[in-house]
C-alpha cells in the first residue's frame, strides 16, 4: 500500500529500484582511527545504511533509522545475511526520537533538519562522538539538494553543534572551484 507520508513516498519511490548501500562517507573513511572500539551507535536518516554497516562491522551495536520502510526493510536483510549487530527502524525523525545520552557515536550523512541538532548533541553520552556530513554551500552540484533550506552555510555545522568540542572541521573554498560539477560536502567530527 502506498505511503500516506509524502516524505516517505518519496524515498520509498527512490530506494525501490537500489539495492546496493551507498559507500561509507567521507567522514568516516577519513577519521576512521577515531571510532571508540566498543559501544552504541546510531545513523540517522540512514537510507540503505552504507554507514550503519560500516559501524556495525567495525563492532559497535549499531542502531540505523530512517523514514524510509523500503531501505529500512533492505538494511536489515542485509544486516542479518552478514551477521552484523545491526537494528534498523522505520521512524520519521523529530527531536523527542532521540532521548539523552543514549549513544557514544552519532552519524548523520546527507540529511539536515537544523531542529534536530540539540536533540542530537544531548542524545550522545558524555566523551561519545558525533560524525556529521552533509551539502554545503552556495554552489552545488546536480545531485544536491535543490531546496537551498537543506544546505549548510558557511561555517554552520561548528554553530549548529557549538555545544560539542570540534576535533576535525572540513568545508569546501566553493570560491576556488566554481566550475565542479558535484555537491560540495562539510564535516565535522565532534565529542560531547
Ligand atoms: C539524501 S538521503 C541520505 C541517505 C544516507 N544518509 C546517505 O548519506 O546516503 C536522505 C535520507 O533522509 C531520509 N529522511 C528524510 N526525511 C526523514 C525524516 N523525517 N525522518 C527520517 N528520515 C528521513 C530519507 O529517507 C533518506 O534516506
Amino acid at each position: 500500500m502506498p505511503s500516506k507520508n509524502p516524505q516517505q513516498a518519496k524515498w520509498n519511490q527512490r530506494y525501490q529500484n537500489t539495492q546496493a548501500p551507498n559507500a561509507p562517507a567521507r567522514v568516516l573513511i577519513d577519521n576512521r582511527h577515531l571510532l571508540p572500539l566498543q559501544g552504541d551507535a546510531l545513523e540517522l536518516a540512514c537510507g540503505l545504511g552504507g554507514n550503519a554497516l560500516e559501524l556495525a562491522r567495525a563492532g559497535l551495536r549499531t542502531q540505523a533509522w530512517d523514514i524510509s520502510d523500503v531501505a529500512i526493510a533492505k538494511l536489515q536483510h542485509l544486516a542479518r545475511q552478514q551477521q552484523l549487530p545491526l537494528q534498523a527502524c522505520c521512524i520519521d525523525l523529530e527531536p523527542q526520537s532521540l532521548g539523552v545520552a543514549s549513544f557514544d557515536l552519532i552519524c548523520v550523512t546527507g540529511y539536515l533538519d537544523r531542529a534536530l541538532c540539540p536533540a542530537i548533541s544531548a542524545a550522545l553520552r558524555p566523551g561519545g562522538l558525533l560524525f556529521y556530513q552533509t551539502f554545503s554551500g552556495a554552489k552545488h552540484g546536480t545531485s544536491g539538494p535543490s531546496n537551498p533550506d537543506f544546505v549548510l552555510q558557511q561555517g554552520e555545522l561548528l554553530r549548529l553543534f557549538c555545544k560539542l568540542t570540534p576535533l576535525v572541521y572540513r568545508e569546501p573554498l566553493h570560491d576556488l572551484n566554481p566550475d565542479q560539477n558535484r555537491p560540495d560536502q562539510a564535516y565535522l567530527v565532534a565529542r560531547r
